[in-house]
């Protein structure tokens, strides 16, 4: 057989193993190898059965997701269509068992299925995943799954791409049976009783059962569709996954297929697709650091203290306790101390509430934390992280302290969102050990972790952080150290544009619809609202004196700023709050202020098209991010596209900002920044690289994915 498929057989059956590490994805090679297993089975007297497992961690984890990518951008025009083998399965002549560990997904669930029996072991995972990267299951698996389970149970599946485990999918009917973990002798065991059965061996493609849309039924559809119209928003793929699962009930297995095969080209076609799968392998590349020597290994962090119980400590502690990670937090008195245990308890307890975490979960958590008012009590930790006030002079004297009592080899990390990492690093005498981590509000939940390498963080610190991320569950984003980093001076002329917008006669709420129509999380104002305008406003007061005289304000932040139009916390900013509520209302008298100030400075008023919201706002991102790009403050350009979906809820499915550029087309971007520049001023000059890639017809994609 082929090097990526054995056939050996042990006690009457044959065993079909594949072999193509890490995931046994089915690259080139292995459906053929599969197939030319199934026909030598046919002719081999010494089996009366089959077994199809994976060798290594897993079974087939899904398709060849390269393979995919090609065709969606053009590159490649066909995708080898797995229905022959799957009919050659399971029309075998002897009953062929699918043994699954590690898990079956996509394209490995699709061939298990076309298996007569499947079995698992307990911690066995399984689903269709596709609409993950903007496409729906591509090789029957909208057709099977519902004869196995039922359409209102496949179309859930397949339009959320969730997976299940090895007992739900017994429950469901997705498995046969789970087996001890000796997985390989199970399914020989199995495999033989099934061949010694004198009842004809179930095909999947020919039940029939549980294919009718009854109401039950059409409400569970109905149910699941709202729910995507929040959770998917502005993605196509999960409904076309529903539609293709909702044909088993009028459309035989062969019609179903094609017309599952004719959804999944449009899929596959659609910039949906592009964007996902870009996300897909950008977070995969964001832990290849060029530079960093291939000998250096991370330091395995153990313990932690956190400096600061505010906000932000309070979620990074959740964040290393939710990762087992023991955590001394340190606070300046006991009264704040108080307040930052209180509200994690609080979180925890609503975490339960939800069904997140039980109580045990929750109390072993809170075992792993030691609260402190000393120093002293840093001294064991592998890493300190600093989360106090933003002020540059407090941070250096608290780096000073901790240069005191940390442990040598500790790293000291600040979870500054702006300010300088060398001037923290100088505090101490050891800047080496100096980093920016970087977390995003809420802390325990944001999946972004800026990691800010200072000029002489050691290689050893960033290798350790970037490890650590991965430990936390968080994607680690290698950033350079200027002002604001990479998400925020970029967030910042974005939310000056949405800003000079309504200066010049937009509502609040028609930016805000603008973008979230887009598909962002929230509109930039909601998003200047939730951080806190009074934030801003201090930001603002450190680096005014810095700014060149020639650049556009906003005219509101002081105005903001003494009316104590903070945003949620004090019930008004942009918008209006009811007591207790986070949902912006429109404010009526302050639209009429913001005409006021606009034209006291002298800012004429006009309509405003939702054409020229996204522009100008988007642009200014990205053009921003081209400057990043080039000054290397950011070593891939995928990584600033990762940074804004994972820190900023900028839509996934649109691949990032960067992307977003590429699929626009640089060269109109360019010329509409250029014209922009003429209308509006000099912040808009053009990013040289966006200049040089205009001119070379190249993309941003060239600083991609290496
Ligand atoms: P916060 O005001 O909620 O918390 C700061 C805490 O630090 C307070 O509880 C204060 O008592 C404590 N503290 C001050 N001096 C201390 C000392 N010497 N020892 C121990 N604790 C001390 O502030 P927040 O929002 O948590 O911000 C903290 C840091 O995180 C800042 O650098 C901020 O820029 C950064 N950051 C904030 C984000 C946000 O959305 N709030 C997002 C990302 C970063």
């Amino acid at each position: 057989m082929s090097e990526l498929v054995a056939y050996h057989v042990q006690d009457g059956v044959a065993v079909i193993s594949i072999n193509n590490p890490p995931v046994n994805a089915l690259g080139p090679g292995v459906p053929e190898g599969i197939s030319n297993a199934i026909t030598k089975l046919h002719a081999d007297h010494s089996a009366q059965a089959a077994v199809l497992i994976g060798s290594g961690k897993t079974f087939i984890a899904g398709a060849d997701i390269k393979q995919l990518a090609l065709v969606a951008s053009g590159a490649q025009t066909k995708l080898q269509s797995l229905s022959p083998l799957l009919r050659a399965i399971e029309d075998a002549s002897k009953p062929v068992v699918c043994a699954i560990h590690g898990t079956a997904l996509g394209g490995g669930l699709e061939i298990a299925m076309s298996c007569h029996y499947r079995v698992a072991v307990k911690k066995a995972r399984l689903g269709q995943p596709e609409v993950k990267i903007g496409i729906i299951p591509g090789a029957e698996g909208t057709q099977r799954l519902p004869r196995l389970i039922g359409i209102a149970a496949a179309a859930e599946l397949c339009a959320t791409g969730r997976m299940i485990s090895a007992p739900e999918a017994v429950k469901l009917g997705v498995l046969d049976a789970i087996v001890g973990d000796d997985l390989l002798n199970e399914a020989i065991r199995f495999a033989k009783n099934c061949a010694g059965s004198k009842e004809p061996h179930p095909k999947t493609r020919e039940l029939s059962k549980k294919l009718i849309i009854d109401e039950r039924t059409q409400e569970g559809l109905q149910q699941l569709r709202q729910g995507l119209t929040k959770k998917a928003r502005g993605m196509q793929a999960p409904a076309r996954a529903i539609e293709a699962v909702a044909l088993t009930s009028h459309l035989p297995f062969e019609e179903g297929s094609q017309a599952e095969s004719q959804l999944f080209q449009a899929c596959l076609k659609s910039s949906e697709a592009k964007g996902l799968m870009h996300a897909f392998f950008s977070e995969r590349a964001v832990s290849k650091i060029p530079d960093l020597p291939k000998d250096v290994t991370a330091t395995p962090i153990e313990s932690a203290a956190i400096i600061g119980a505010g906000t932000m400590g309070g979620g990074i502690t959740m964040s290393y306790l939710n990762a087992g990670i023991p955590v001394v937090l340190k606070e300046v008195d006991q009264e704040a101390l108080n307040r930052g245990l209180a509200t994690i308890r609080k979180n925890y307890a609503a975490s339960v509430k939800r069904g997140k975490f039980t109580e045990e979960q929750v109390e072993h958590r809170l075992s792993l934390l030691t609260p402190s008012l000393n120093y002293e009590d840093i001294k064991e930790a592998d890493i300190v992280v600093e989360a106090v006030f933003e002020n540059l002079e407090l941070k250096k004297n608290i780096f000073a302290e901790i240069d005191g009592f940390a442990k040598e080899g500790a790293i000291l990390a600040s979870n500054t969102s702006t300010l300088d990492i060398d001037q923290i690093a100088s505090a101490t005498r050891r800047p080496e050990s100096v980093i920016g981590n970087h977390f995003f509000s809420p802390a325990n939940i944001m999946k972004l972790l800026e990691i800010v390498r200072g000029s002489k963080t050691s290689p050893q610190v960033i290798a350790s952080s970037m490890a650590l991320a991965k430990r936390l569950r968080k994607v680690g984003v290698l950033v350079g150290n200027c002002f604001g980093f990479v998400g925020n001076r970029m967030f910042n002329p974005y939310t000056n544009e949405a800003q000079f917008l309504l200066e010049e006669g937009a509502s609040v709420a028609q930016v805000d619809k603008a973008l979230y129509e887009f598909g962002w999380a929230m509109g930039p104002l909601a998003v200047l609202d939730l951080a806190g305008n009074d934030v801003g406003w201090r930001i603002h007061q450190e680096v005014k004196h810095t700014l060149p005289s020639d650049r556009r304000q906003p005219v509101m932040t002081d105005y903001l700023y003494h009316e104590k139009r903070w945003g949620q916390k004090t019930g008004k900013g942009w918008y209006r709050y009811e007591a207790g509520q986070r949902l912006g209302l429109s404010d009526e008298s302050f639209e009429k202020v913001i005409r006021s100030e606009a034209r006291k400075a002298g800012i004429e008023q006009r309509t405003i098209t939702d054409e020229e919201i996204l522009e100008r706002t988007l642009y200014a991102l990205i053009n921003e991010g081209a400057r990043i790009l080039e000054e290397g403050f950011s070593i891939r350009s995928s990584d600033i596209d990762i940074i804004y979906i994972y820190g900023y809820g900028f839509p996934a499915y649109r691949g990032g900002p960067m992307h977003y550029a590429d699929q626009v087309g640089i060269k109109k971007v360019y010329k509409r920044i250029c014209e922009l520049e003429q209308q509006q001023g000099p912040w808009w000059k053009p990013a040289p690289l966006l200049r040089q890639l205009t001119e070379s017809g190249s993309t941003f994609a060239a600083f991609d994915h290496q």
